[in-house]
């Protein structure tokens, strides 16, 4: 292991190559990288880093995204059968329809999307930023695509919008059902729920902190408490565990995103091996999915 981690090392090195990583990754590969983060901090990196090349250890539509947002630069992606389900949940001709239908329309699409997607819509978002984002939108309607459980969370605290949600969900998240919560919080008496907002909306509500993945992982640390339910996927426990050796925490079933934590520290030496496989997106729907994702970083960051 050792002998591999040094090549990856050196490989980046000699490629000029700079390694992110999401906190649902192996912690192998957390302890790897040079940035680890949500999706929306690892955007903002990729976007600012100086190296010629990233190796983006995630789901693939964050490969994209980089891709996206760095024409010039070679994505390197470990484990191109990490997709996203999710990313996939919006079908052709849906966006075109719903903008007939409505008219002060924004459409909003969750980061967890596909290339082609973002290219139709009129500004991404991710878990850390949608509230932020949305509730500075000047449209009434807004049409939140794919995930129905963070758009209906987002909903709940905008009131004065209306909201038309898409159909997609994070099967990872969805399965947690507020049953699971409530037989937590009677094992764990007084010991604070932090939830992530792809779980249901009924979950969130039970929540005491809802975030992104960072934003759970802020909220502990921060906390003087000493025990946590969590309810996101479990890989975010080795960062809570890194920098929180003395607290606890109890994840909702262990639950696993098998397309994520399967990229191995081999994957990672091999694209930097063979420089491939890289993530591709076609000239036209780059341009058109960058307008996007830069709206998103203008409106998300200030
Ligand atoms: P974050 O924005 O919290 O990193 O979430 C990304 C993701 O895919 C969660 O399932
Ligand atoms: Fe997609 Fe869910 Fe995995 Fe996040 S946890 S990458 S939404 S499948």
């Amino acid at each position: 292991m050792e002998q591999l981690i040094n090549e990856i090392k050196e490989l980046a090195r000699q490629k000029d190559a700079v390694i992110l990583a999401h906190y649902y990754v192996d912690g192998s590969i957390q302890d790897i990288a040079d940035y680890v983060g949500d999706s929306f901090y690892l955007a903002k990196v990729a976007k600012e880093v100086p190296n010629k090349t990233i190796v983006f250890c995630g789901v693939t539509f964050m490969g994209e995204s980089a891709c996206i947002l760095n024409p010039d630069k070679t994505i390197l992606i470990p484990d191109v059968s990490a997709v996203c389900p999710m990313a996939l949940m919006v079908y052709e001709g849906e966006i075109e329809k719903v903008r007939e239908e409505y008219d002060d329309l924004a459409v909003v699409c969750y980061i967890n999307s596909m290339a082609a997607t973002k290219s139709l819509v009129d500004v991404c978002v991710t878990s850390s930023n949608a509230l932020k984002i949305v509730s500075k939108l000047p449209q009434k309607n807004i049409y939140f695509i794919p995930d129905k459980n963070l758009g209906s969370w987002i909903a709940e605290q905008l009131p004065e919008k209306n909201f038309i949600f898409g159909h997609g969900y994070c099967h990872v998240h969805d399965v947690i059902k507020p049953e699971d919560v409530e037989a937590y919080k009677a094992k764990y008496p007084g010991v604070k729920v932090l939830v992530h907002p792809e779980c249901p909306v009924e979950v969130s509500k039970m929540a005491d902190y809802v975030g992104s993945t960072s934003g759970i992982i802020d909220f502990a640390t921060k906390s003087s408490d000493k025990e946590f339910i969590v309810c996101t996927e479990s890989g975010v426990e080795h960062e809570l565990k890194k920098r929180n050796p003395d607290k606890e925490f109890h994840f909702i079933d262990k639950h696993v995103c098998q397309n994520m934590r399967g990229i191995t520290l081999e994957d990672v030496a091999e694209c930097l091996r063979n420089g491939a496989p890289q993530a591709h997106v076609e000239e036209e729907v780059r341009v058109s999915a960058e307008k996007s994702l830069d709206r998103m970083l203008e409106l998300g960051s200030n």
